[in-house]
C-alpha cells in the first residue's frame, strides 16, 4: 500500500495485552526471549550495556550508515543497532564484529528491546531516525506503551533524538513524547542516514526533536 507521506495520520495503536512487559510485536513478541534457545540474546545484550561506558541505542539503522559512523567516530560509547530487515542486519553486523568492538546490530524488534530487554536506566540515549509512516496499528513504533518503555530504559540525564520527513509523524511524536523536556541536539558523526540523505538531495523539509525524560 502506498503510503500518502503528505497527509499522514497515526493508525489506532494495537493495545499490549494484559500482561507488562510481553509486546506483540514483529519477529514473535517479547515472550520469545523467555524461550531457552534466545536466552543468549538476552544475555548478549544485557552483557553489552552492563554498568560502564555510555550506551546509544539507534532504532531503524538500515544500511547502518548512521549506526556504524558513530561507533567509529565516538569510541568510548557502546552503539546498540536494532533493526527488522535480515539483510541488512547481516551486512552490518559482520562490519561491526569486524572492526567495532563497541557496536552491536541486532535483527530485533525495537518494542521488544525497550519492554522486555533493556534494563531500567541503562541507556544514555537513543536515536530515532526517519522512522517508518506506517499505515496499519500493529507496526507503529512510537505509541504511549513505547513511550513509558523508553522512558524507564533512559537515564534521567539521557537524550532522545527523533528525526522525520513526514510532518504528520512529527507531529504524532511530538503528542506522545509531550511530557518530556526539549535539550539540545546531541553530537552526531559526519554521515547522514540513508533518508536523510534524499531529504538532502530533493530539499524536502526534516523536522527534528531533541528530548530528555520528565523529571
Ligand atoms: C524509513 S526507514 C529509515 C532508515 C534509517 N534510519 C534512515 O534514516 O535512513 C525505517 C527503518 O526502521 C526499521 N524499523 C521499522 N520498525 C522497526 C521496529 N519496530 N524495530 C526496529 N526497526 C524497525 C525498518 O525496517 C526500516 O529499516
Amino acid at each position: 500500500m502506498a503510503i500518502d507521506r503528505d497527509n499522514w495520520t497515526a493508525p489506532a495503536p494495537t493495545p499490549r495485552d494484559a500482561h507488562p512487559g510481553r509486546v506483540p510485536g514483529a519477529l514473535g513478541g517479547s515472550l520469545l526471549y523467555d524461550q531457552p534457545r534466545h536466552a543468549a540474546l538476552r544475555a548478549e545484550i544485557l552483557a553489552f550495556v552492563a554498568p560502564g561506558s555510555p550506551v546509544a541505542v539507534e532504532v531503524g539503522f538500515d544500511h547502518g550508515i548512521t549506526l556504524l559512523d558513530n561507533a567509529r567516530t565516538f569510541p568510548s560509547w557502546r552503539w546498540l543497532g536494532v533493526e527488522l530487515r535480515r539483510h541488512r542486519v547481516e551486512a552490518v553486523r559482520g562490519h561491526a564484529e569486524a572492526h567495532l568492538p563497541n557496536c552491536l546490530p541486532l535483527r530485533l524488534d525495537a518494542r521488544t528491546l525497550f519492554a522486555a530487554l533493556l534494563p531500567d536506566d541503562s541507556v544514555d540515549r537513543v536515536d530515532i531516525l526517519f522512522p517508518t509512516p506506517v499505515v496499519k496499528g500493529h507496526h507503529l513504533l512510537v505509541t504511549d506503551a513505547f513511550v513509558a518503555d523508553v522512558a524507564r530504559v533512559l537515564k534521567p540525564d539521557g537524550v532522545l533524538l527523533l528525526m522525520t520527513d513526514v510532518e504528520g509523524l512529527d507531529t504524532w511524536m511530538g503528542a506522545c513524547f509531550a511530557e518530556w523536556r526539549p535539550v539540545p541536539v546531541p553530537p552526531r558523526a559526519l554521515e547522514l542516514s540513508r533518508r536523510e540523505r534524499v531529504c538532502r538531495r530533493d530539499g524536502l523539509p526534516v523536522w527534528t526533536r531533541s528530548l530528555a525524560p520528565p523529571r
